[in-house]
């Protein structure tokens, strides 16, 4: 299996993942041959990269984190759980700040929230979803590809797997684990306070727009930091997931130390983040980059890696950096890339596998040559090079 641009993809491949619509119904299944309706259609909906099955790649697995029937039933829950949360505001009287934390705060909407059929559900999917996560070292089958009308539900789900994997490489607890789940579940679930027509802006906010999308973190802290299901520590996840290192991050400027602390998980509410936001942050920022999005394709994730090797010790904690890129490979299995040195310079092909013990360097299968006329497979090793090979995404 690969990833391959909608913009090649040609009449008569087949399709490896099955792609779902805005209500998770099956657009099209795994397995179906592609017409060029198909591909029209898949290009009208906003699509633009597909996962396809042929006899080159045939060899080549591409492992998911979760199952497709963990994946849908937590982001359906989530789904179900922003809807009927926000289905109980009425009209929020005033707009401030305050008057809003205020009205989050009232019996109606905690009610209508906690006492949900979908948030006691989600809450019962956190043992399935963290049964299959415990399964997973490294993160080898990300970048699942988002149907645009529900981005945010899926993208909580990819941060979860993203911050518990983390976790699970950092020996936390599975009462922490929990704890990270329930809290990327519902990130971003503050920006049901905030109006629709500003978060679903396609182009770049304004300033005072952006003050306002700014507040989603609080109001998500505000609608979970007393529900008992949830527990403080997890609502923090949504408080602080756009803090940073350095104090340049909202709501509060808080700043971190750059160090890890996994023994007691340092919590100071008024002075530093606190390490499970840490990971959330990181989740957060790599997930946001790689998606597709309607107005923009997603960077490619050699790039995104470097954008979080770039922000150590500013942005995101340096130790837990050094972590991160240790579970999430810079050149993913089924990635297309292009050779940019040495004998096959300018050749392309695709990651064939990782090598866990050194992430950057995968085996790659080689099938053209720098003419993009097909050759034979040349299957490299980058691992046991003696000249180091480099090379770059290129879907
Ligand atoms: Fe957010
Ligand atoms: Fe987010």
């Amino acid at each position: 299996m690969r990833r391959i641009n909608i913009d090649n993809a040609e009449p008569g491949i087949v399709l490896g993942k099955t792609i779902y619509g805005s209500n998770y119904e099956i657009l099209l299944r795994r397995g179906v041959v592609l017409t060029k309706t198909h591909i029209n259609q898949l290009k009208n909906r906003g699509f633009i990269r597909i996962y396809i099955d042929d006899e080159e790649t045939a060899d080549i697995v591409l492992e998911d984190p979760i199952s497709e029937k963990i994946r849908i039933m937590s982001t359906k829950d989530i789904f179900k759980t922003y809807k009927v949360t926000q289905s109980a505001i009425t009209n929020i009287e005033a707009d401030t700040t305050e008057s809003i934390i205020k009205y989050i705060n009232t019996p109606k909407i905690k009610k209508s929230f906690q006492e949900s059929q979908a948030f006691k559900q989600l809450c019962n999917d956190i043992n399935y979803f963290l049964d299959e996560i415990m399964n997973q070292d490294i993160l080898s089958g990300l970048n699942s590809i988002k149907s645009f009308d529900n981005y945010t539900y899926e993208h909580s789900v990819d941060t979860a797997i993203i911050a518990t994997v983390i976790a699970k490489r950092l020996h936390l607890g599975k009462e922490k684990l929990m704890q990270i789940a329930i809290g990327e579940f519902l990130h971003d679930i503050g920006k049901i306070f905030v109006d629709e027509k500003i978060i679903n802006k396609p182009g770049k906010l304004t300033a005072e727009e952006f003050e306002l999308v700014k507040q989603h973190t609080t109001y998500g802290y505000e609608l979970l930091k007393d529900i008992q299901k949830i527990g403080t520590v997890s609502a923090h996840i949504p408080y602080q997931h756009h803090e940073r290192q350095d104090g340049t991050g909202y709501p509060r400027g808080l700043k971190g130390t750059n160090r890890l602390d996994t023994m007691g998980v340092a919590y100071a509410e008024h002075e530093k983040m606190i390490m499970i936001a840490e990971i959330a942050a990181l989740a957060d920022v790599y997930d946001a980059c790689s998606s597709d999005r309607p107005y923009r394709p997603g960077l490619s994730p050699d790039v995104v890696y470097e954008v979080i090797k770039g922000g150590a010790g500013s942005q995101f904690n340096k130790e837990l950096v050094d972590c991160f890129l240790n579970v999430v490979p810079k050149y993913p299995v089924g990635f297309e890339v292009r050779i940019k040195n040495g004998m096959y310079k300018d050749f392309t092909g695709i990651v064939s596998s990782l090598n866990a013990h050194q992430l950057s360097k995968p085996k790659v299968k080689l099938l053209c040559d720098p003419k993009k006329k097909k050759i034979d497979p040349i299957e490299i090793d980058l691992s046991s090079q003696s000249t180091p090979i480099e090379m770059e995404c290129v879907c």
